[in-house]
């Protein structure tokens, strides 16, 4: 067992830390709380924590399908299970017909059964005897992009298959095109596509992919400092020079961000590109939507800035490349800057969001989350080269960062 004391000391201090604003401080105090929390926990009860982690998933899930979360949430403090019972969808079997003979202890089984899990997480609170209150976690939890669900419907039924189609398959790390993975092994079809053709759960994807801005409390146009980096007088200012092109951008909404920061004082169109499914339809005022496969050559040639954000990581370098050199072909040397926000991992000590996402990369896509050094060599071979990186936190820990490069 880790010293307690050092443990301790690494809490308060990044406690501290945090209480005077310093960047990257939150996410380092709560690698300290759960260190602090291994070094107390014992071999199995780690197991088993491990282990009844989908029963948590599960409790989310039914608790936001028969809007137990929704109606907490909107009658605020103190609701009681029998007053969540009432307005809920819920069919008797499901509720435990055969278990009860007694209706009102049929109709609060559901309720209290599913908040335990859930209140002992800390996305609504128990206060008293089958009574809860919502906070500020069931607020977030009921969110369009977080129900929906494809983290219960799809992930984890992606992971539950990682062991048999391992037994059926040779586990190829980085595959080819046409080689099994764990996602179309248990979906038929690599990820993007099957999004496409479920709108359900693209939509929903979609939703999450924005509502998860809101877990980010950092600006990417502001850790890469993009008023000072794209300065006004070396911006062209013809009417059809574009500032940005937001390459796999989904429906927009970091481009709208960047267009209400700057509220028109950097000058040229801002375009976001994504799959058709994911464009369509979708207005936002002053960005243009265009649909595009950027596995065919990039279309706006000469911009100041192509952005990529959470994209190189859905794939393989052999993918990457690919993407990559036709957004490269179609930028102005001397002139245009690739901007690719992602993890940068450190070669040891990687943080806890960064390590588990870069699993989620392999189970999901044909991805991987990569080293400063993978960076490296990734860009060099589509012909361009790392200007600077530039970190929301630090970077030791593997934080996400802007990577800035420049052709050659
Ligand atoms: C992980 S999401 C990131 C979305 C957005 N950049 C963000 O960070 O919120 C990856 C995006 O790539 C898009 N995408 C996948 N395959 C694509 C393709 N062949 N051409 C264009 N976009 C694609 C997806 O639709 C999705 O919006």
């Amino acid at each position: 067992m880790a010293d307690l004391a050092e443990q301790l000391k690494w809490v308060n201090d990044a406690a501290q830390s945090e209480a005077k604003g310093v960047p990257g401080a939150h996410l380092d105090l709560l690698e300290a709380i759960q260190a602090l929390s291994n070094a107390v926990t014992t071999p199995a009860e780690k197991l088993l924590r491990i282990r009844f982690q989908p029963y948590l998933n599960v409790c989310i899930r039914i608790g936001q399908e028969l809007g137990i979360l929704q109606v907490l949430a909107a009658r605020g403090p103190k609701t009681t299970a029998a007053e969540i019972s009432a307005q809920i969808k819920v069919d008797g079997l499901l509720i435990g017909e055969n278990i009860s003979p007694c209706k009102v202890c049929r109709l609060l089984m559901i309720p209290v059964r599913v908040m335990r899990p859930i209140t002992l997480a800390g996305i609504a609170d128990e206060v008293g005897v089958a009574e809860y209150a919502p906070n500020e976690t069931t607020s977030y939890a009921i969110q369009k992009g977080i129900i929906g669900d494809v983290n219960t419907d799809i992930v984890l039924k992606t992971c539950s298959s990682v062991g048999p189609m391992m037994r059926d398959n040779e586990f190829h790390q980085f595959p080819t095109a046409d080689q099994i993975t764990p996602v179309s092994y248990t979906l038929g079809k690599p990820l993007f596509p099957f999004l496409s053709e479920n709108p359900e759960y693209g939509t929903a994807f979609n939703n999450f992919m924005a509502a998860r801005r809101q877990a980010t409390w950092h600006k990417w146009y502001n850790v890469y400092p993009a008023a000072e980096r794209l300065p006004l007088q070396r911006l062209k200012t013809e009417k059809d020079a574009v500032l940005l092109v937001d390459v796999g951008g989904g429906t927009g909404y970091w481009t709208q961000a960047f267009s209400e920061h700057f509220q028109g004082s950097l000058p040229g169109r801002l375009i976001v590109q994504d799959l058709p499914k994911v464009v369509h339809g979708i207005s936002i005022q002053g960005i243009e939507h265009m649909s595009y496969d950027f596995f065919t050559p990039q279309p706006v040639k000469g911009a100041r800035a192509y952005y990529f954000k959470a994209v190189m990581h859905d794939f393989n370098d052999e993918v990457a490349e690919k993407i990559l050199g036709n957004t490269v072909a179609a930028m102005e040397k001397g002139y245009s800057t690739l901007l690719i926000e992602d993890f940068v991992l450190p070669e040891k000590g990687v943080g806890w969001r960064a390590a588990h996402l870069d699993i989620a990369m392999m189970v999901l896509n044909t991805g991987i989350e990569r080293t400063e050094k993978q960076w490296k060599n990734l860009l060099e071979s589509v012909g361009v080269k790392i200007v600077k990186i530039w970190s929301v936190g630090d970077i030791s820990e593997g934080n996400e960062a802007v990577i800035e490069c420049e052709k050659v």
